[in-house]
C-alpha cells in the first residue's frame, strides 16, 4: 500500500480490506462473516429503499504510543443501536455480537489504524437495514447489519479550533416526539438543508432550536452543544437529540474535574451568557465554539471573545484525547483493546 498522508486525511470514505456482515433471517441473527466487497445486493422493495428502516452509529480505533489499539466505548454504540431498533421495529443485535464484529473489523483492517503522531483515527461506521420486501408501511423480515472501517481525519477544518455556527429556524431536524432521539437515516437526511444553508451563509454548521417552541436549544448539526459557566457543565435536556457518548463522557469527565453538571433544557438567551462552549461527537471530539449567530433576529451570542478554545474545553478535550489514545489510565473502564 502507498503510504497516506496520515496527518492530513479528510473525514471521508476510503476503501479499506474489508467489512464485516451479519444477516437476520427467519427471526434470528446469522454468523458474522468477513467481505471484501463494497457494495450490497438488494430487493429493490427492501424497507430500507423505501421506508426508511435504517439505523447506523459512529464509533472511533485509535492507535496508541505503546502500539495498542483502543476502541473508545464500543457497548454504549452497541446500546444506543438496540434502542434505534427499539424506535422504528427492527431486531436488536445482542451487545456482545456487536462488540466482536467491532473488534474483528478493526483487527482486519489494522493496517488502516492511523500512527499514534498523525492525530488520526479509525472511523468505525455499523449500519442496520430492512432488506426484506415490502410495499405496504410494515416492517421488514429480513436485515442486514454491515461494519465499514475507513481512516479519518479531523471532522471540522482545523481540528481543534473555534468556529462560528448559526442558528436556522427555517426547517426542523426532529419533532418532540419523532425520531430525533435515535440514529436513523432520516434524521440526516431532514437535516441536509439547514446544513447546506448553513455551510453556504460561511458557517463550520447549523444550530437547531427545539422545534415546538423555537425557544431552546437542542444540538449542532450532528453533534451534541454544552456550555460551560461558573465552573458548571450545561447540557441540553430535549426529547429530540441524539444521546451523545461522547456528551455523556464528557460529563463525566467534568465532574472528574469538580465541576458541577447541568442536564436541563437551555433556552435560547442563556447563550449570551456562557464563558465557553462546544460542539461535542464522535466525529467532532470538541469543536470549540466561537460564537452563534441568529441572523433572523440579528443577533450575535460570542462566546469565544479573543477566538481561541477557552481553558475548559481544552482540559476536557486532551483529557478525553488521552484516554482514547491510552495517554492516561482509563479509569472508567471506558476503553476496549484489540489484540
Ligand atoms: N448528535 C447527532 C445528531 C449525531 O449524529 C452525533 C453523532 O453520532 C452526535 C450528536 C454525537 O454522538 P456521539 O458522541 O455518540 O458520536
Ligand atoms: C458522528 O459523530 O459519528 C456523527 O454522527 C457524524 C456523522 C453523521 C458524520
Amino acid at each position: 500500500m502507498k503510504e497516506l498522508d496520515w496527518a492530513n486525511l479528510p473525514f471521508g470514505y476510503m476503501k479499506t480490506d474489508y467489512n464485516v456482515r451479519i444477516y437476520y433471517r427467519n427471526g434470528q441473527w446469522g454468523e458474522t462473516e468477513v467481505c471484501s466487497e463494497e457494495t450490497i445486493p438488494m430487493h429493490m422493495a427492501a424497507t430500507c429503499l423505501h421506508y426508511g428502516q435504517e439505523a447506523f452509529e459512529g464509533l472511533k480505533a485509535f492507535r496508541g504510543k505503546d502500539g495498542q489499539i483502543r476502541v473508545f466505548r464500543p457497548e454504549e454504540n452497541a446500546a444506543r443501536l438496540q434502542s434505534t431498533c427499539r424506535g422504528i421495529l427492527m431486531p436488536e443485535l445482542p451487545t456482545e455480537r456487536f462488540v466482536e464484529a467491532v473488534k474483528k473489523v478493526v483487527k482486519l483492517n489494522e493496517r488502516f489504524i492511523p500512527p499514534y503522531e498523525s492525530g488520526a483515527s479509525l472511523y468505525i461506521r455499523p449500519l442496520l437495514v430492512g432488506t426484506g420486501a415490502q410495499v405496504g408501511v410494515h416492517p421488514a423480515k429480513e436485515y442486514l447489519f454491515i461494519i465499514f472501517v475507513t481512516p479519518v481525519g479531523p471532522y471540522f477544518k482545523g481540528g481543534f479550533s473555534t468556529n462560528p455556527y448559526v442558528i436556522i429556524r427555517e426547517y426542523d431536524r426532529a419533532a418532540p416526539l419523532g425520531t430525533g432521539i435515535y440514529k436513523v437515516g432520516g434524521n440526516y437526511a431532514a437535516s441536509l438543508r439547514a446544513n447546506k444553508k448553513a455551510h453556504d451563509l460561511g458557517y463550520a454548521c447549523e444550530f437547531y432550536l427545539d422545534a415546538k417552541e423555537k425557544k431552546y436549544i437542542d444540538e449542532c448539526g450532528a453533534a451534541n452543544f454544552f456550555g460551560i459557566k461558573n465552573n458548571t457543565y450545561i447540557t441540553p435536556l430535549s426529547t429530540s437529540i441524539l444521546p451523545s457518548i461522547t456528551n455523556k463522557s464528557l460529563m463525566q469527565l467534568a465532574e472528574d474535574m469538580g465541576m458541577k453538571v447541568e442536564r436541563r433544557p437551555v433556552p435560547e438567551e442563556e447563550l449570551s451568557t456562557f464563558e465557553e462552549a462546544g460542539a461535542c461527537g464522535t466525529a467532532a471530539v470538541i469543536s470549540p465554539i466561537e460564537r452563534i449567530d441568529d441572523v433572523e433576529n440579528g443577533h450575535s451570542y460570542v462566546i469565544a471573545k479573543d477566538g481561541k478554545p477557552g481553558s475548559i474545553c481544552t482540559k476536557l478535550y486532551n483529557k478525553l484525547r488521552a484516554i482514547q489514545y491510552g495517554d492516561e489510565p482509563d479509569v472508567h473502564g471506558w476503553v476496549t483493546i484489540v489484540d
